[in-house]
């Protein structure tokens, strides 16, 4: 089956996020540590969805003629478009459409991601924001360790809320702890006590 990403994308609108990002400075994973030859992840998002759906083209039955195939491929880039920009990167609404149109293709069986050389975890990352199931790993233990914390860890906590005390005595049941909300303000507590016994000792 020919992936969308065989024959076409809207290249200009993916370097444009991808160059973008180099600017960012708060919230990307080049941010928790460097790496080499980190993707992009516009350039990653792009090319992950693109070699999940198809390409209208294998599908005769419902668009015909090249016209209609032209159609339905600028319609597949719109949805790239969106989900290459930085500012949407938390939209669930967005990624869950991606997700759909990467199951029309698929089926139910969405083939498992595999990254070997999974390095600043890149690939990784965006392919579970696109809600695919993935594996990842490296030959650098500092490598593997910041897939854990990135992409492995944060998402065994997604959507719970914190265990420290100073936490516990504002959560109520409107506390609405999404995503890796719970985890952060543990490991911003938690951090600060080592910090501390870290002074304490070594000055
Ligand atoms: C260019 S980096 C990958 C960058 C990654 N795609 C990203 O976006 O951050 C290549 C990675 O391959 C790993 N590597 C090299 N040889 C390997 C091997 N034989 N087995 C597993 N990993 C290896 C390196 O440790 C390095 O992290």
């Amino acid at each position: 089956m020919k992936k969308l990403i065989e024959v076409a994308l809207p290249l200009d609108a993916i370097n444009a996020a991808s160059a973008r990002e180099k600017s960012i400075r708060h919230g990307h994973p080049s941010t928790l540590h460097l790496w080499w030859s980190r993707k992009p992840l516009a350039t990653t998002r792009a090319a992950l969805f693109a070699s999940m759906v198809d390409d209208p083209s294998e599908h005769p039955e419902k668009f015909p003629t090249e016209e209609l195939q032209n159609k339905e491929r600028e319609r597949l880039f719109d949805i790239i478009k969106e989900i290459v920009i930085w500012e949407n990167s938390s939209d669930e609404r967005l990624f869950k459409r991606a997700h759909d149109e990467i199951k029309n293709s698929c089926g139910e069986e969405i083939p498992t991601v595999f990254d070997p050389f999974a390095g600043g975890g890149s690939i990784p990352l965006e392919a579970q924001r696109l809600g695919l199931k993935t594996i990842a790993s490296d030959l650098n233990p500092v490598a593997v360790m910041i897939n854990k914390a990135m992409i492995e860890i944060p998402a065994k906590f997604k959507n719970l809320p914190p265990v420290n005390p100073d936490a516990k005595s504002f959560i109520d049941d409107k506390n609405n702890w999404r995503g890796a909300q719970g985890l952060a303000a543990d490991v911003k507590y938690y951090g600060e006590i080592l910090k501390e016994r870290a002074f304490k000792k070594i000055g």
